[in-house]
C-alpha cells in the first residue's frame, strides 16, 4: 500500500478570541477518587497496557459514549480517537512531541513491552517537555532536564537526586506522568485524549475507525474545517492539481463543452447524516465521513465475468485538528493494482510527490480560510455560492460543523484563536520542519543525499588534484587528461544538481498555478 506522508498546511485561526473550557475542569466530574492534585489526576497509572493489539473492524460510526450523553446535539471532541502519526515514520529510538486538539503529547516506543505509548508532554518534576528527552539504556523515557525516568505506564522508576536509602519518593503518585490510552491500528498510532482512570479501557467501548484495505498509509497539515472541506471537494482536482493528478473526460456527456482540464458535473447524494458524520454516494463510488477525523473513499466493487475483481483505488485520509489554524493530514491510497510498485518506490520519494500535490492546495486554502474568516463562519452559506451538486459534500460538512460544533473545534486545552499574519511563500510552503524532520524515511534520505553531495564535491576536487599531479606521468595523453577532467566536471555538476534536488524536495519549492 501507499506509504503515508505528512505535510503542514498554513496556520490560520478565527478572528474571534474564544477560550475553551480547560480540560481539567471537565475532568473533575469523574476523578474524585484520586487523591492527587488536579493536574496530577491525569498522571494516574493505567494498570492495563496502554497500547492494545490491532483488531480488524470495519468502518462504522462510533457508538455514543456513556460519558458524553450530556447533550445529544453537541459533538464531544474529547470522546474520539485521534491519529498521531504512521508508526513507520516514527523513530523508536527517540520521543516525538506532537500537538493534537491543542494537547501537547509525547509518543515514544516502550522497548520493554514492544509498544508505543502516548504521554502528556510535561515532566511531573518541573514540567519540562518529555519530547526533548531520550530513551535510556533500560528502554525508559528519560526527562533530560534532571534525569527522571518513566516506564511504559507512566510510573517514575528513577529519580537520580533521591538518596538510595531515603524515602522512595519516586513511588509517590505525584511522580507519575499522565498516560493516554493509545493503540496502533492500520500502522497508525492513535490516542484517546483523556487520561482519567475511567477511560483506561476505552478501547473496549470504542475504537478508531478501521480500514481493512489500509495496511500502510501516508500524510499532511491547515485549519481543520478548511482541510476537511478541501478533501470533500472532488471538483477542485483537475484545476488545483493540474498536471499532478490524472483527470478524465466524461465521454458519456458528448454534447457538452470540455475545457482542457476536463472538469465535469459531479452528481452526489448525501445521506445517513447525523452527529457521527455522513455518507456521500456518487458515480465513482462512495465517501464516508466518520467525524471528526476520518474520510474514507470507496470505489464501486466491480467483478468481471471470470470472477476477477476490477482494479480499484481508494483514498483514506485523517484530518487531525492540531491547534487553532493548524491541522495534520495522514492519507493513503490503498489499491489492488500496481502494488508491486510500492515495494520498489522508496517511501521518501512517494512523500515528495504527495507533498507537491499538497503545495498546490496550500496556495489556495491559505487565502480561502482568511476570506471565510473575514466573511464570518456563520455566514458561510451566504458568502459562498454553491449552485452545483459537486459541492454537496462540502455543504454537508459545513452543515455538520455548524449543527453539532457551532463552527468550533472542541480543543482539549485552553486556546486563543487568533489569525496569524500571512507568511511569505517560502514559509507557507516550507517542507523541512513541517514534514521532513517528522518523517524517518525523509530524514534518512536527506542525510544520505547530503553525504553524497559532499562526497561528489570532494571527489571532484580530488580528481582535479590528481590531474595536476599526474598530467606529465600517469596521464600522458590528451585523451586521458580530457577523460579525467570530464569526470571532475561530471562530479561537480552532479553535486550541484543534487543540491538543487535536495532544496526542492526537502526544503522549499515554489508552486505557481498560472504556469501549470
Ligand atoms: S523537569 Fe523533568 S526531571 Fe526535572
Ligand atoms: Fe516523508
Amino acid at each position: 500500500m501507499e506509504p503515508l506522508s505528512l505535510l503542514q498546511l498554513p496556520r490560520v485561526s478565527l478572528p474571534v478570541i474564544t477560550t475553551t473550557a480547560p480540560l481539567n475542569s471537565r475532568r473533575q466530574q469523574g476523578s474524585s477518587a484520586c487523591l492527587v492534585p488536579q493536574r496530577r489526576r491525569r498522571g494516574v497509572r493505567l494498570s492495563a497496557p496502554a497500547v492494545a493489539s490491532e483488531t480488524p473492524r470495519t468502518v462504522e460510526a462510533p457508538s455514543p459514549s456513556p460519558a458524553s450523553g450530556k447533550d445529544d446535539d453537541a459533538f464531544d471532541w474529547l470522546d474520539q480517537w485521534y491519529p498521531i502519526a504512521p508508526v513507520d515514520d516514527l523513530d523508536p529510538g527517540a520521543p516525538h512531541g506532537k500537538t493534537v486538539l491543542g494537547l501537547r503529547v509525547v509518543a515514544w516506543h516502550d522497548r520493554a513491552a514492544g509498544e508505543w505509548r502516548v504521554f502528556e508532554d510535561a515532566c511531573p518534576h518541573r514540567l519540562a517537555p518529555l519530547s526533548e528527552g531520550r530513551i535510556d539504556g533500560k528502554g525508559r523515557l528519560q526527562c533530560v532536564y534532571h534525569g527522571w525516568c518513566f516506564d511504559g505506564a507512566g510510573a517514575c522508576q528513577f529519580i537520580p537526586q533521591a538518596p538510595a536509602l531515603g524515602p522512595p519518593v519516586h513511588k509517590n503518585s505525584r511522580a507519575c506522568v499522565a498516560s493516554y490510552p493509545c493503540v496502533v491500528q492500520n500502522k497508525i498510532l492513535w490516542f484517546y485524549p483523556r487520561t482519567e482512570p475511567e477511560y483506561k479501557d476505552v478501547l473496549q467501548r470504542k475504537r478508531p475507525p478501521y480500514m481493512a484495505e489500509l495496511d500502510d498509509p501516508s500524510y499532511f497539515t491547515c485549519r481543520y474545517d478548511v482541510l476537511v472541506e478541501n478533501l470533500f471537494d472532488p471538483a477542485h482536482v483537475p484545476y488545483a492539481h493540474k498536471g499532478l493528478l490524472p483527470s478524465f473526460r466524461d465521454e458519456q456527456d458528448p454534447g457538452r463543452y470540455h475545457d482542457q482540464e476536463c472538469g465535469d458535473p459531479i452528481t452526489m447524494k448525501i445521506d445517513q447524516t447525523d452527529i457521527n458524520g455522513f455518507l456521500s454516494t456518487m458515480k465513482g463510488g462512495s465517501i464516508r465521513f466518520v467525524a471528526p477525523c476520518t474520510f474514507h473513499g470507496t470505489p464501486p466493487t466491480k467483478v468481471y465475468a471470470d470472477g476477477k475483481a476490477a482494479a480499484w483505488f481508494m483514498l483514506v485520509a485523517f484530518c487531525i485538528p492540531v491547534a487553532p489554524g493548524r491541522s495534520r493530514l495522514i492519507w493513503a491510497f490503498p489499491r489492488n493494482a500496481g502494488v508491486w510498485l510500492l515495494k520498489i518506490i522508496p517511501r521518501w520519494f512517494s512523500h515528495s510527490i504527495t507533498n507537491r500535490v499538497l503545495d498546490s492546495d496550500i496556495c489556495l486554502v491559505h487565502f480561502e480560510e482568511r476570506n471565510f474568516i473575514a466573511a464570518g463562519l456563520d455566514n458561510w452559506h451566504k458568502a459562498c455560492y454553491v449552485p452545483t451538486s459537486s459541492d454537496g459534500m462540502v455543504v454537508a460538512f459545513r452543515n455538520w460543523f455548524r449543527k453539532y460544533c457551532k463552527h468550533q473545534v472542541g480543543w482539549g486545552s485552553p486556546q486563543v484563536e487568533q489569525l496569524p499574519p500571512s507568511p511569505t511563500k517560502d514559509k507557507l510552503l516550507e517542507r523541512y520542519w513541517s514534514h521532513v524532520v517528522q518523517c524517518t524515511s525523509c530524514s534518512a534520505a536527506l542525510k544520505a543525499m547530503k553525504a553524497l553531495e559532499v562526497a561528489m564535491q570532494v571527489m571532484s576536487v580530488a580528481i582535479v588534484g590528481f590531474l595536476s599531479v599526474a598530467k606529465g606521468t600517469l596521464l600522458a595523453s590528451t585523451v586521458q587528461r580530457t577523460a579525467v577532467m570530464s569526470a571532475a566536471v561530471l562530479c561537480f555538476v552532479a553535486s550541484r544538481w543534487l543540491a538543487n534536488y535536495i532544496e526542492k524536495n526537502f526544503y522549499f519549492q515554489d508552486y505557481v498555478h498560472s504556469y501549470k
